[in-house]
């Protein structure tokens, strides 16, 4: 089944960043944004966490930011509910999971279905979870990297957009190995976040195909 992401390359879109740390692949996003990259605006900066350093790097940034504190809420169910009614609020085209620590909700899944991305550190759909670049390098694995895809509701499952791939070096430690890995996700993640605001990514069943222009 073919599904279009309907986008408009001609408007100009709105993005939401969800972010529970330190923020430096909202800062790559934002930075391709500054540079005339991305044909978009970050409309919302969001966390479940009220001290995420990338909510102060965004509010330097002078962009909107918005904490929920998730003990406020019964359920996870409930806690999304207010989360998109947020996002609605603000008319958002793409939600851009950078390092938000908590798993999406069934709900929020369809409610923004291919209107969701993800960056994860390793080459799905090996590694998927926390902690895999230890996991990379303790399975003994010549090669890893970062994946964008999109967000369903299989944790670390969804259709894949880009790829990177990192060589595993032998004297790596989990340090050494993210870092290599971060500096893919900064190029990577603007890039699918490009793509996706020039109408050019279109879903069919597990495979995104990149129109050519
Ligand atoms: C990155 O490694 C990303 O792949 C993972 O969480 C980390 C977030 O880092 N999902 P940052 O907050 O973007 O610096």
């Amino acid at each position: 089944m073919v599904e279009e992401i309907f986008i408009s390359p001609k408007k100009r879109g709105r993005i939401a960043v969800f972010l529970s740390g330190r923020g430096s692949n909202f800062k790559a996003i934002h930075d391709a944004i500054l540079g005339g990259k991305i044909n978009a605006d970050i409309a919302l900066v969001f966390s479940n966490v009220e001290g995420a350093p990338g909510l102060r790097i965004a509010q330097e940034r002078s962009l909107e930011t918005f904490y929920l504190n998730p003990k406020l809420y019964p359920n996870r169910e409930d806690y999304d509910r207010e989360v998109i009614k947020e996002v609605r609020k603000r008319n958002v085209d793409l939600v851009c999971l950078a390092g938000y620590m908590k798993i999406l909700t069934f709900h929020f899944c369809r409610e923004f279905k291919h209107r969701v991305m993800n960056i994860h550190p390793a080459l799905l759909p090996s590694f998927p979870g926390l902690h895999v670049q230890k996991k990379a390098i303790d399975w003994g694995v010549r090669y890893s990297g970062a994946t964008v895809h999109f967000v369903s509701e299989d944790v670390d499952m969804g259709p894949i957009i880009l790829q990177a791939v990192v060589p595993v070096l032998q004297d790596d430690t989990e340090e050494t190995l993210s870092d290599r890995i971060l500096k893919e996700e900064h190029k990577i993640y603007p890039e699918a976040v490009r793509l996706f605001f020039e109408g050019r990514l279109e879903v069919r069943g597990r495979r995104v195909f990149i129109k050519e222009i």
